[in-house]
């Protein structure tokens, strides 16, 4: 009699999804990827941003792409020679992509194909989303199984994460073909507490009532972000900060863990144990 192998589980694919740009999409996919490789799960980070190649930047690996997604799409290299292993973290890979290919080079079958070849070999596989909610970011968001929706505390921003909550909802491979709901999350980055003091900003409970999705995390405005970028880092794997802090609490709710109030910036008392209820 042949012996079965218990088979691994599939990986879990997490979508840092929008709408609007510049809100801090990847900087948050480079930092989550980063946070959940350090804790030794095997994570690989997709850029699904066809044209801009910005993730491998910000993850420092610019310079050692030689094939990435479209190729491999487009059968022109193996999965195995376009992702790039990171030299901090030995959890941690990156699938970049091209910066010269026009975006009908993502299809739909080549996204699912590699999801399902990388499905196999890890347990959390990351996709940046371009901003937009046009066809790039809905095949970014068409196989996930739950959804980071990153949002700034800004009208148009929150406007823009509730139309991609509604594409999430009807949208994606588990909503039309397998009657299940991606789990979403909001995360607000560039939180000011100066600004939204002086009513330039949405509150955090403003944006909450509107999206009306669990909170994964309030990443704070800072320039930890900007340095660490500058130098191709994560923030989590720069000198600890609010930021990387926050990340990392954003992680252990992503994670299913309870989460230490004081672990993270805490300006106004009892804000976050409110916000993220009593077991945070
Ligand atoms: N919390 C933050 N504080 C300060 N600057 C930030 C923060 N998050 C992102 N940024 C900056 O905002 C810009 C856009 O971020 P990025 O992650 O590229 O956004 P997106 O992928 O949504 O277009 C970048 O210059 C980035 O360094
Ligand atoms: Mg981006």
């Amino acid at each position: 009699m042949t012996q079965l192998k218990a088979k691994a589980p599939l990986g879990k694919v997490i979508v840092i999804t929008s709408g609007k740009g510049g809100v801090g999409k990847t900087t948050s996919a480079a930092a989550i990827a980063a946070a959940l490789a350090k804790r030794g799960h095997k994570t690989v980070v997709i850029d699904f941003d066809v044209g801009l190649r910005n993730l491998d930047m910000i993850m420092g690996c610019e310079r050692r792409v030689v094939f990435d997604f479209i190729n491999v799409i487009q059968g022109e290299a193996r999965l195995k020679q376009a992702l790039i292993h990171d030299k901090r973290v030995e959890t941690l890979w990156i699938l970049p992509t091209s910066q010269t290919r026009d975006k009908d080079a993502l299809t739909e079958e080549g996204v699912e194909k590699v999801l399902n070849e990388l499905k196999e070999q890890f347990d959390y596989i990351i996709c940046d989303s371009p901003a937009g909610i046009e066809r790039g970011a809905q095949l970014a968001m068409y196989f996930a199984d739950e959804a980071v929706v990153v949002t700034n505390p800004e009208v148009s921003s929150v406007r823009d994460s509730d139309r991609v909550l509604g594409l999430l909802a009807s949208k994606t491979k588990r909503a039309e073909e397998e009657g299940t709901e991606v789990e979403a999350h909001v995360l607000l980055t560039r939180h000011d507490q100066r600004r939204i003091d002086a009513g330039e900003m949405m509150t955090v409970e403003d944006v909450l009532e509107i999206l009306a999705v669990p909170l994964l995390g309030v990443i704070p405005e800072s320039t930890a972000i900007l340095r660490a970028s500058n130098v191709g880092m994560p923030v989590v794997l720069d000198e600890p900060s609010a930021a990387s802090r926050s990340y990392e609490a954003a992680v252990s709710r992503l994670l299913g863990e309870e989460v230490d109030p004081r672990a993270e910036r805490e300006k106004k008392p009892g804000l976050f144990s409110r916000l993220f209820g009593a077991s945070a």
